[in-house]
């Protein structure tokens, strides 16, 4: 009879508590003069939001890979804005990173259970590799997320296909990554788990109804089309029932929060509220909230090397590569079809038409990462790359100069930045992109307040910087146009765009970012019937990891059952908190 008003006692004195800790974590931020969000500020703010509890992450796209380099290993970080992104969070509060193994040399590198402490030469979180068999990545990576999700999701006339067995790879790799995360989990009261992006639409609901007592966000990273489009996947119900099992999901912008409302509205049961952006289904709510992503701010670190001038890395750039120029413009993506490459080689050679004067005076470097290469359509847009760029090439070029260069392979961050540095102009011309962050890169890039954005009104970055020139890739014309004014713009207009761009991504960072978003999910209430004793959790979590790992090994729980003469859940009664060697599979 009393547990109601027992249950009220503590949580009002948890709220004080509460309350007084963010106070004197905003007093200390306002001692160190900290308005800005720093790696420093996140922290301090991350580890009073989650106080004793635990953060959790989960990205198909591992932050660390390893490989062998003859006879020994070596690690790079992937292409990815998402890892980018989310390394600042593990490293501001010692958590746990949950992502695919993708090098050749991860397992050597990673302990039996796939755990191993990053970054390799810096420890400061874990990561814990998840293996996928060929067929599983080709369902689920290759096939349902990038041929599938990601062409439905970016209207850029690409087709999506979707294929049965791509779905059941889908779904399984979806409880493969929850039997590994609830493994991770057991034994942490109330944690934090940040699921990303598309290839995980299934896990919240997974997660939730195996630790309800968790708080689970999921954040978007590409763009949501509206309820027609989304319509044609074959699935959408069950895509969207799995997302709604998260207590909060993120999108970059308004608008695709705006899409993803009408469509749950229109293909599920659910009641929308549309004034405080959430969904409730089955008795649980949903917050739909944009958190426009961002980049580090180290753009006045006093302790950066003071580079040379703009020019004088012009000079050298154009000389190494070799070729003789005066003018140098820049565009770096992953090679994709949502980015708009062919769009903007013939942006370059309708500028060359329109203004001769700029043959033998500017060069066009397109930095090229090769990416989802067994997928057709990526191949073959990569073949239209090169061969767009050699048209222009023959038709524009002469001995000692071309006007587009194609530099085909990964760069990593330092290889880049003398490129932003020095570059007139960087082209981001995406036909549709959730934020793209090469935009904000080349921002946080320009010290020296000087360059010009020309970014495509398709990009959600495009949303919170009006001082770029704005531009439609599809229409050539204006392409040509937006490369010349920038160009010929007068120096302090150009200076003058920069300042107030620098100062938009400056207050805007990937801090920033992380921190709202933490900050919203700590505010998420946890309804406490239904997080239950954590014994009986623990051990529905359990019962859970043994379901989602016999349905991955291709056999069905009552398959189990049959086979030890006795019921799944009733093991998961038997089972020690912990097991023999921490592996749950190993009892089965
Ligand atoms: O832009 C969406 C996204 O998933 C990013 O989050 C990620 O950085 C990028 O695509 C890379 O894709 P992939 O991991 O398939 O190489």
């Amino acid at each position: 009879m009393f547990q109601p008003l027992a249950y009220e006692i503590t949580r009002l004195a948890t709220s004080l508590s509460e309350a007084r800790a963010i106070a004197e974590e905003e007093a200390r931020l306002r001692d160190t003069a900290q308005a800005l969000w720093t790696p420093e500020r996140l922290r301090i703010s991350v580890q009073s939001k989650l106080k004793r509890n635990r953060l959790f992450a989960v990205s198909n796209r591992e932050p660390y890979e390893h490989s062998y380099q003859g006879d020994s290993t070596a690690w790079r970080i992937p292409p990815s804005g998402l890892v980018t992104a989310l390394e600042p969070v593990l490293r501001a509060c010692d958590g746990t990173w949950v992502a695919q193994a993708t090098g050749d040399a991860d397992r050597e590198t990673a302990n039996d259970l796939g755990q191993l402490r990053v970054p390799p030469d810096h420890p400061q979180y874990k990561l814990r590799r998840v293996w996928l068999s060929k067929q599983e990545e080709g369902g689920f990576y290759f096939g349902f997320s990038n041929e599938g999700i990601w062409p439905l999701c970016h209207i850029a006339h690409t087709r999506p296909i979707f294929r049965t067995e791509d779905w059941n790879q889908y779904q399984a790799v979806n409880r493969k990554f929850a039997a590994a995360l609830l493994e991770e989990m057991h034994g942490e009261n109330e944690p934090f788990v940040l699921v990303q992006d598309y290839h995980f639409a299934l896990l919240p609901r997974m997660l939730k109804e195996s630790r309800p007592d968790a708080r689970v966000a999921l954040f978007w990273h590409i763009p949501w089309p509206n309820p027609e489009a989304f319509g044609i996947c074959p699935w959408q119900q069950q895509m969207l029932d799995g997302m709604l099992g998260a207590d909060l999901i993120g999108f970059h912008i308004q608008a695709h929060c705006n899409n993803f409302l009408a469509t749950a509205d229109r293909a599920l049961e659910s009641r929308v509220d549309q004034e405080h952006f959430a969904v409730i289904r089955r008795d649980h709510e949903t917050r739909v909230k944009p958190f426009p992503i961002s980049v580090a701010w180290n753009g006045e670190d006093a302790a950066m090397p003071a580079s040379e001038s703009s020019a004088t890395e012009r000079a050298r750039l154009l000389h190494r590569l070799p070729i003789q120029a005066e003018f140098l413009g820049i565009g770096i993506d992953r090679v994709d079809y949502t980015k708009g490459i062919p769009e903007r080689f013939r942006g370059i050679e309708r500028l060359l038409e329109l203004y001769p004067d700029y043959a033998e005076k500017l060069t066009f470097v397109q930095i090229g990462a090769p990416s989802r290469t067994h997928i057709k359509r990526y191949q073959d847009l990569m073949v239209e790359v090169e061969q767009e760029a050699e048209r222009i090439n023959r038709r524009f070029g002469t001995g000692t100069w071309s006007p587009i260069v194609f530099l085909k392979r990964q760069h990593s961050h330092e290889e880049i930045q003398p490129y932003y540095r020095a570059a007139e102009f960087c082209l981001v011309t995406s036909l549709h992109d959730g934020m793209n962050l090469v935009a904000k890169e080349y921002i946080a890039a320009r010290q020296d307040e000087g360059g010009s954005l020309i970014l495509s009104r398709f990009t959600g970055a495009s949303h919170e910087l009006p001082d770029a020139l704005i531009v439609n890739p599809y229409d050539t014309d204006e392409l040509a146009q937006a490369i010349h004014t920038a160009l010929t713009m007068p120096a302090d207009e150009r200076q003058a765009r920069m300042a107030r761009m620098r100062a938009v991504v400056k207050e805007h960072n990937i801090h920033r970012w992380a921190g709202n978003l933490i900050g919203e999910l700590a505010e998420i209430r946890l309804e406490p019937a239904k997080a239950g004793q954590p014994e009986r959790r623990d051990s529905r979590a359990q019962n859970n990891v043994i379901r989602f790992k016999t349905a991955e090994a291709g056999r069905t729980t009552r398959e189990i059952d049959e086979e030890l003469g006795i019921t799944a859940d009733s093991v998961c009664q038997m089972l020690p908190a912990t097991p023999p060697n921490g592996k749950l599979s190993a009892l089965l």
